[in-house]
């Protein structure tokens, strides 16, 4: 057989790339078949030099057209063969937008703490259950106050030293909490579930608040005034909204003022910053003395305010939930309703609702 026909024959029957590539190195690389004769061209007379050139070159051709075309056999015989081995089922069903959706007490949540988090304020934690102390005692609640009562709380089963763990009844143990471990001056924010014994309309045993908190050696109600005021209209995504501060009571703080907003209640449906009713939406004070040497520090030397709202309420206000209930109810036709885009993260920047 001759050379070139051993060649291609071997071309031919390559099985795949790789053996092909291989008959290529053996014929045409640099140690191949056809490049050693090429070498052997300078060893001869001119005239058979003449011939043989051509012929070597000639065959080098066919060589190469022949692996090239052989290439692309294979090449289309292996994508057929993946072609036949994927498979799309098109009767399978297409892929629906997702289902899940947030709650409007997460999104009024993450809200809350944008809107601070952009403030300056940190996010703070406490147990939900909380002994007496922290719960009372500390936020200048001493037993038998009346303030006790007022809070319907959930008691456990008495200790054997006589006490009685309680499921906390207000974000304020936090405050409590956080003058203990954190050195001023302290900015904090803690949203959290809170408990008591109480259901209505507008009342649930478990509901979330969001208690503030700022100490340190010069803040005053001026900085309250204006911190709560910027939460208001970030919050609520208004140009202006007017407040009322109401002289008020609360133990843990000296003086105290509830805060009202104002709203229309137009066509039956609640606008706030504009009209001219008013809406509770607080509670605030400066820090009252007892609970700031409770927490540890000296009340000569620290001042500051604290403010406590109601998550869930702020949350029926500025998406006009009328039934606080319903945010447990589970109804997904409700929460396709109120809910919000799973994807659709609360920002400043990007836009909180
Ligand atoms: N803890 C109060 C409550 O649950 C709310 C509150 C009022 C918190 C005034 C505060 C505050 O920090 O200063 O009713």
């Amino acid at each position: 057989m001759s050379l070139e026909q051993d060649i291609l024959q071997q071309v031919a029957s390559a099985s795949d790339e790789a053996a092909l590539e291989a008959v290529r190195v053996a014929t045409l690389g640099k140690k191949g078949s056809i490049s050693e004769q090429m070498k052997s061209l300078g060893a001869m007379g001119p005239d058979e030099r003449k011939t043989a050139g051509v012929a070597l070159n000639v065959l080098k051709d066919k060589v190469t057209e022949a692996i090239a075309a052989r290439k692309a056999v294979l090449q289309e015989a292996q994508l057929e063969q993946r072609l036949g081995l994927e498979k799309i089922d098109v009767t399978l069903p297409a892929r629906t937008e997702p289902r899940g959706t947030v709650h409007p007490v997460s999104q009024v949540w993450e809200e809350v703490v944008q809107i601070f988090g952009d403030l300056g304020f940190a996010v703070a934690e406490g147990p939900h259950i909380e002994d007496d102390f922290h719960n009372f005692t500390a936020l200048n609640i001493p037993p038998e106050h009346p303030a006790r009562q007022e809070h319907d709380t959930f008691y456990f089963s008495e200790k054997p030293d006589g006490s009685r763990m309680v499921l906390r009844t207000h974000t304020s143990p936090v405050q409590i909490r956080t003058m203990l471990t954190q050195k001023p001056p302290i900015r904090i924010i803690a949203p959290g579930r809170t408990f008591r014994n109480d259901s209505d309309m507008t009342h649930t045993p478990m509901f979330n608040q969001i208690e503030g908190l700022v100490i340190d050696e010069t803040t005053h109600m001026g900085h309250l005034k204006w911190i709560l005021a910027e939460f208001c209209k970030s919050f609520f995504e208004v140009d202006d909204v007017k407040m009322r501060f109401r002289a008020s009571h609360f133990p843990f703080t000296e003086p105290s003022m509830e805060v009202d907003i104002n709203c229309s209640w137009e066509g039956g449906q609640v606008k706030i910053g504009q009209g001219s009713s008013w809406l509770e939406i607080l509670g605030s004070g400066m820090v009252h003395p007892n609970v700031i040497k409770a927490g540890g520090l000296d009340p000569d030397k620290y001042q500051g305010y604290a403010f406590g709202m109601g998550l869930d309420r702020i949350a029926m206000l500025k998406y006009g939930i009328p039934d606080l209930r319903a945010f447990f109810e589970a109804d997904l036709r409700w929460l396709r309703h109120y809910g919000f885009k799973a994807l659709n993260v609360p920002t400043l920047p990007g836009g909180l609702s």
